[in-house]
């Protein structure tokens, strides 16, 4: 089917963090250009998905099944190469919730845990409201582009003692595709210096002409084995009020600690709507997709054009 990305749906009243701003204490007739949250009704299919689930009319607790395993499979094996063992995925509420927890479980307080800025502000906040040290490696301006001061990033690990970096992957907001040979040679130096990598590759499925996006993980073994990647369809399909995210992680020892932290939040998984709208944008959303791409291309050549 046709999608039409230019359809204009007043979102008032929704309860949106983006739109109502009274209710969220931001002002009356601001601009909302601050949250990853797009104003495009979501795939036929997901909407399809969770109006099946609602006329059932049960809304009981819920689990993931080997339909939900299937479609993710798919998703990662298509768009990425990447293939995916059953056993390394824990469904959770959110990437964010997800960071906070594998801070918790992989550090103790007081300990460093180190971010590559300007990025994602909850990277901070996750660090900070946990208890744990916040320390910085800059990114610089090369060429007209970010990129890696690989000196820096590996002094700041030796110096600080650091034990857990949190990478972003695609960056948000400094918009680089780290390419297969940086993410080697970050995740060289985490391996040698014992740091685990939280992989946040939330938003992979925004990638352009021209650029590739590489699991980490995807790398090699050995990465693999330190890292714990997130992910979620809810950026990708303009869904994150449902509230499902897949992370995975190879390494049994990480994974045990990182479900443990999970169980002492008395949270559990994904939602049953969360469940629903995952699996049917995994399974039937590429559609959608590969049409929304161009489109969000074209507003980016329009800002491009405008700022300059
Ligand atoms: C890099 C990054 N990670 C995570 C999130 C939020 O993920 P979640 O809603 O699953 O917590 C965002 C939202 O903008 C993001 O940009």
């Amino acid at each position: 089917m046709d999608y039409n990305f230019d359809a204009i749906i007043d979102r008032t009243n929704t309860n949106s963090i983006k739109y109502d701003h009274r209710a969220f204490g931001k002002p009356e007739g601001a601009i909302p250009l601050w949250v990853a949250d797009m104003d495009f009704m979501t795939a036929a299919p997901i909407i399809r998905a969770l109006q099946k689930r609602c006329r059932h009319g049960i809304f009981g607790y819920s689990e993931i099944d080997d339909s939900y395993v299937k479609a993710i499979r798919h998703w990662y094996k298509k768009r990425y190469n990447w293939k995916i063992e059953r056993d390394w995925l824990v469904p959770t509420p959110g990437v964010v919730f997800s960071i906070c927890a594998a801070i918790r479980a992989f550090t103790a307080p007081g300990d460093p845990v180190i971010i590559q800025q300007p990025v994602y502000h909850p990277f901070m906040s996750a660090v900070t409201d946990n208890g744990r040290d916040l320390i910085t490696s800059q990114l610089i301006i090369e060429d007209g582009q970010y990129t890696i001061d690989y000196w820096d990033f590996e002094s700041q690990i030796i110096r600080n003692n650091i034990k857990l970096f949190l990478l972003c992957s695609p960056h948000n907001p400094v918009g680089r595709v780290w390419t297969r040979q940086e993410l080697l040679r970050m995740g060289d130096i985490c391996k040698r210096q014992g740091v685990t990598v939280i992989s946040d590759e939330i938003h992979s499925d925004f990638v352009y002409s021209g650029h590739q996006h590489t699991v980490f993980a995807d790398i090699d073994a050995s990465i693999a084995d330190i890292t714990v990647t997130l992910t979620a369809p809810t950026k990708t399909f303009n869904i994150p009020g449902l509230q499902v995210a897949n992370a995975f992680i190879p390494n049994d020892d990480l994974r045990a600690r990182f479900v443990q932290e999970i169980q002492k939040t008395g949270v559990a998984g994904a939602s049953l709507m969360g469940i629903a709208a995952c699996r049917a944008a995994y399974e039937r959303g590429a559609e959608w997709l590969d049409q929304l791409l161009p489109y969000l291309y074209g507003n980016i050549t329009y800002l491009q054009n405008f700022i300059a």
